[in-house]
Formats: structure tokens, sequence, C-alpha cells
């Protein structure tokens, strides 16, 4: 299925910026400008409908709107008019913040945080309805419908990004926030009605040296016989990452048991929602990793995640890109028992849209280095290395450009007696998704200044059990 954007306008930005190779073509992107976090995403008469924090007239981050985009799958998407739009004036007047969509007796209704004429400093929860099936909205004559901060947090301002579920007949409401001088911290709320809450106490609250002086963006759901709490942190001395905290939840209480890092670079944001078939999915907003001013060149800035089915393994998180995504699979190499001795291992593939999955028995440092080219002067290399336990994704020579961030990411990585590395990848232009044996994940950006560094080879020592790379189709019919 290939669906054309339906808002001429919308079609015609998207074609405008389509040759710009750093630009994904089968992660969900906006149509251009700046985008931020996934909202609101629900399974609604068989359809996915998905909105996002958007600026539509700056690649800069700015007074955000809710786009909004629909599909059936999960990973081909239809552009649909903008939902929300900060009221000039109103409770939401510098920005439509933050929130999620929940079924209220039939009526899609968003809860959303509303950020006030005053700028950063005024956060409130707002209500939007929808009557003809999610695609205009009308705001609650009554919004905000909550202002007040909890006393606990020691005057803090932030206050945002509303998750909500139901337990029989009360609805239950997470925002996050912080309590100054101890932590990011997320706030319990409890309603009959969405609109009266009553505040309970903090569910969770971290340690502003380990995970953040603020936290941003909750998520609690069951998984398995356990609850999890993914939050993104951020702070002086942490930078924007997303953890997660599995554990038990009874009479309003969470008592985490293990706890660990979602993703080691630029995942951040996190959503997650069940679907109709009872899937847990986790949704994601990819940083960019280059200047504003790049991005204002670019002309746009900011992605998603490939959505990811979440579930436990032996008390882990274990997360896997939607198998949807195999729709896009185009024409596939494969190989098999590939002997590295020290020597790159060349391959006679290349591409900038690819999914690749490949098993190596290390025996030293193995790695795949991608978007290369033939004399490797632009290349990305992705290793493993099984004395330090790290996985690791360095960007040294991603580009020949400037101005990009080329920091190494790592990720502790732990393999198991017997257990062989596996990694699948996901390189779609700028962004590499990389998730070893389903629990470490590194995302990443890469922004090479040629469009022929495309090339794939094999390096350090080892086995490659199996590999396979699919050339990946785009998910916009331009
Ligand atoms: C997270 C976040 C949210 C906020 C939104 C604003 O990236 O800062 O806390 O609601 O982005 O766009």
């Amino acid at each position: 299925m290939v669906v054309a954007a339906s808002n001429p306008e919308f079609a015609e930005q998207r074609r405008s910026l389509a040759d710009d190779f750093h630009r994904p073509t089968f992660h969900f992107i906006a149509p251009d400008s700046w985008m931020n976090d996934p909202n609101g995403v629900i399974h609604w008469d068989g359809k996915f409908h998905l909105f996002y924090q958007y600026h539509p007239e700056s690649p800069r981050f700015g007074l955000a709107y809710w786009g909004h985009a629909v599909s059936e799958d999960a990973v081909h998407w239809q552009d649909l008019p903008v939902a929300l739009s900060p009221s000039p004036g109103g409770p939401d007047a510098t920005g439509c913040w933050s929130g999620c969509v929940v079924n209220k007796d039939g009526v899609p209704t968003a809860v959303y945080t509303g950020v006030g004429p005053q700028g950063y400093g005024q956060q409130s929860q707002c209500i939007a309805t929808s009557q003809d099936d999610l695609l205009s909205w009308k705001k609650h004559s009554g919004n905000p419908i909550l202002s007040e901060i909890p006393a606990i947090s020691n005057q803090s301002y932030d206050l945002r990004d509303p998750m909500i579920w139901r337990e029989g007949d009360t609805w239950y409401m997470l925002l996050a926030s912080r309590i100054q001088s101890v932590g990011g911290s997320v706030f319990l709320y409890r309603s009959s009605d969405l609109y009266e809450w009553e505040f309970l106490h903090p569910l969770l609250t971290g340690n502003y040296a380990k995970d953040g002086c603020v936290w941003e963006c909750p998520s609690f759901f069951p998984l398995g016989d356990k609850w999890v709490l993914i939050v993104a942190g951020k702070g002086r001395r942490i930078p924007f990452t997303v953890f997660y905290f599995i554990g038990d939840y009874a009479d309003q209480q969470f008592v985490p048991e293990t706890s660990g890092i979602l993703d080691h670079a630029y995942f951040y944001a996190p959503f997650t929602m069940e679907d109709a078939r009872g899937r847990r999915l986790l949704w994601g907003w990819l940083r960019e990793g280059r200047s504003e001013e790049a991005h204002v060149a670019a002309g746009w800035a900011g992605c998603h995640s490939i959505p990811r089915e979440l579930s436990l393994r032996d008390g882990q998180l274990h997360m896997t890109p939607v198998p949807e995504l195999a729709r896009l699979r185009g024409p596939r190499a494969q190989f098999s028992d590939i002997r590295l001795t020290g020597d790159d291992h060349h391959l006679a593939i290349q591409g900038l849209a690819l999914d690749i999955e490949v098993e190596f028995n290390p025996q030293g440092t193995v790695g795949l280095a991608l978007a290369c080219l033939p004399d490797g002067s632009e290349e990305t290399r992705v290793s493993f290395n099984p004395e330090t336990k790290l996985l690791r994704v360095n960007r040294e020579r991603s580009s020949l450009g400037q101005g990009l961030e080329t920091f190494a990411n790592e990720a502790p990585h732990e393999l198991a007696p017997n257990e062989c590395l596996q990694l699948r990848i996901l390189l779609d232009g700028s962004v590499l998704e990389i998730i070893a044996n389903g629990r470490t994940s590194i995302c990443s950006r890469i922004y090479p200044t040629r469009s022929d560094s495309r090339g794939l080879r094999l390096f350090g020592n080892g086995q490659v059990t199996t590999l396979s790379v699919w050339q990946m189709r785009s998910i916009w019919n331009l």
C-alpha cells in the first residue's frame, strides 16, 4: 500500500525536499519544517492516528502545533490536516505541547499541555474533542482543566505531557515534572470524567545526577506480568535520555525492580500505546545531530523512529521494529559464513535505505561499516567489542562536512555464554537505528556529504553466520 499525501500543499512540500538524501524515506517525517514528539497515537476504527509536535513555520523549535497522519499498518502514513493550533490569548497561546488521545464513551478526547501567553513557565492541561473521527478538533471552553502544580514539586513550573489510562470507571493520569533539587518526577492523578483531577502522589521520582533534573513524556503500562514506566529525562549533567523502570504496580503504588536506558543516543520523547491486536508499541522522536543553521538550510528537522513492539524477556525490556516494516523490503542480498580475519571485507551491495539483519560470532571486535565511500574517507563504523562489552557507533569519519556531532555513541552490551551478536540496523538517509539482541538500542544520526557514500564493509575478527540486506522502499508516493 502506498498512500499519496492527501493535502496538496503537504504533498508539494514533501516533493520539494525529496532530493535531499539526508532526509529519511521510510521513517515518518513531517511534510517540512520542524517536528518533535509523537503525540496521542491511537488505533481508531482500524487505523493508527499519529499526532506530532509540529512547527509548520520554521525548521526551528517554536510554536507547537499537533500535526496529524493516519496509517493502516503503522508504516505507511498519509498526511491529514493539522489537528491542534495554538489559540492566541488562550492557555495554549504559545504551544499545544505533548499529550495523548483517549476514547471517552466513543468520543476521541485529546488531553495535552497548553503553554500560555507568558511562555514555558505557564504550563497547564487542556482538552479537545473530535466529532468527525479525529479529523477536526474543538477545544473545551473551560480550558485549562488543570493548572495547579503540586506543592511537592518545590515550586517547579514543569507539569506536562499527560498520559492517561483507565482502570474500571476511573481514569488515571501521569504528568511529568520534577521535584526541585531532588530529580525528575511523574505525578499520578485520578478522575472520574477526565475534566476534574485529583492529585494523588508522585508515582516515581528520580535523582537529578543520574537521570535528569526534569522528566518528560511518561508512559506507564502493563507488560507481561509487570508494569513498565518509561520517561524522558534531561538536565545539565544528563543529555536527553530515555529511561525505563520495570516493577510491580498495586494500589496506585509503583515499585520498580530493574531499570535501564532505553536508547543510548538520539531517541527521545517516547510514546507508547496498545494497538487493536494488544501489542504495546513504542514511538520516539529522533533528534538531529547538526546545528540549527543546518536545519534551516535543509528546511526540515526531526523524524520518528520506526514503531517498536515491546515485550519482556528474562525480566528485560525487549524491542523489535514492527513486523509490518517487512512490507517495505525490496530486493535482498544474502550472505552466510563469512570469516573475518582483520582485513575489511567489502560487500558488493550499497544503499542509503536499508534494513539489515546480521549475526556475528565475535572473536574480538567485529562490526559493519556503512554509508562508506570506496576510499573510506566517509564511513560510519558500527562495532562490538566483547572485551569492553561496548556497542559503538564511530562517527569520526561519517562526514567530511563541518559543524556536525561526531562523538561516538556507545552502549554497554553483554552477551550470554554462547549467545551470538545479533544486530538489526535500519539505515535511512541520516537515520541509523541499531538494536542489538533486541535489548540494546542506539539511534544515531549521520550526514555524509557525498550521495555516493553508500558502501558496506564488514570488519574485525570472528565469523558472520548470516547477513541479510534489504533495499527499502519509500513510504511516500511523491
Ligand atoms: C519533549 C518535550 C515535551 C513537550 C514538548 C514540546 O521533547 O519537551 O516535554 O511537551 O517536547 O514540544
